[in-house]
């Protein structure tokens, strides 16, 4: 697939600590289960009374958000309160850039502020990427979702929703669903679930909606629900991507309903335990029916949730990693003794 950039050397500092979070890509497994195991105790802690710990107090953390975005941003904001940062929100496509600064000047201008980590969301693949090259070696990046490239953060909340319903990932089969043409979503997922050792990943969508090569990543292709939802333990529905769609490539949205939206009557084809999920924004009615959507075995606001404790995990454990890396620069500065 042509939206592959392997950002795994810029990601981890010499001792293997996570630095920057930009793709679930070529990270190894125990990497991703720390993630899930911090993530965990984050999700106990937010059930409680007092919601916060001091892990990143004093530091300030930028969302850089070029793309709109609510629940993304929002668990972002509140992940990092939580961690006691200071926190900015930065909606650029309403600001500087429309003015003619460029992303570099943008950047420039944070830096000065002192910013510690930033959060980006943008429409072009590797943005995030590219932004971790130009910051300076003391500021973490996490991708919040970069063109049809990655949404690590995304797949890792989904990642932390299995384990949390399902256990293991070795006995799974699961299924992602729909637009996985223009998905940074299924990309990511792709990655966890293939690392984290799941039996059988299968896509199921409409050939329009299948890049080419995408069983090169280790999924089983299916263009028909009845065979490939047949006995999976998840279910991964995916928003049709209408933004990034240069030309029809559907029918319509009522044939896609038919064919590919999830109603009672096709899930029946899934292990009867099976969970469903969405990323959101959900369009009922478009890839999911409301009495799936709100039904016993949706688990999609759970998602919400265990997305801020998974926002907190990577921010807090790329905040350490990229201070061991400082450390580690500054003692071999050290003249001998
Ligand atoms: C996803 C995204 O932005 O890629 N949504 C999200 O992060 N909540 C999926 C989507 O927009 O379809």
């Amino acid at each position: 697939m042509s939206e592959s950039i392997n950002p795994c050397p810029i990601q981890l500092n010499d001792q293997g600590q996570l630095r920057h979070f930009l793709s679930t890509e070529g990270l190894p497994r125990t990497l991703l289960t720390e993630i899930l195991d911090t993530a965990d105790s984050f999700v106990d802690m937010s059930a409680q009374q007092v919601k916060k710990v001091p892990l990143l107090r004093g530091k300030t953390v930028v969302n850089l958000f070029f793309e709109a975005s609510t629940r993304t941003l929002s668990t972002f904001e509140l992940a990092a309160k939580r961690l006691s940062a200071d926190v900015l929100n930065l909606n650029i496509s309403t600001s500087s850039t429309k003015k003619g600064e460029t992303l570099k000047d943008t950047l420039m201008t944070l830096r000065a502020m002192h910013s510690d980590m930033f959060v980006v969301r943008h429409s072009d693949s590797g943005a995030a990427h590219f932004i971790a090259q130009q910051v300076t070696p003391d500021v973490a990046v996490i991708n919040a979702g970069d063109g049809r490239h990655a949404h690590p953060t995304q797949a890792m909340l989904d990642m932390l929703t299995i384990r949390r319903h399902k256990g293991e990932f070795e006995p799974l089969k699961v299924a992602i669903v729909g637009d996985i043409l223009h998905s940074r979503v299924a990309r990511s997922q792709i990655h966890a679930l293939r690392t984290l050792g799941a039996a059988e990943v299968r896509v199921i969508a409409p050939l329009t909606l299948l890049p080419r090569n995408i069983e090169s990543l280790g999924v089983k292709v299916f263009t028909d629900m009845a065979c490939g939802l047949r006995d999976v333990d998840v279910v991964m529905m995916l928003r049709l991507q209408k933004e990034r769609m240069q030309s029809a490539l559907l029918p319509s949205e009522s044939e896609f309903y038919k064919l590919y939206g999830l109603t009672n009557d096709k899930l029946a084809f899934a292990h009867p335990e099976a969970i469903v999920m969405h990323p959101g924004p959900i369009n009922r009615g478009v890839e999911i029916e409301s009495a799936v959507a709100d039904g016993p075995r949706s688990v999609i606001l759970d998602q919400v949730t265990n997305g801020i404790a998974v926002r907190m995990a990577v921010m807090s454990m790329s905040m350490s990693g990229q201070l061991a890396a400082q450390q580690s620069a500054a003692s071999a500065e050290m003249p001998n003794e």
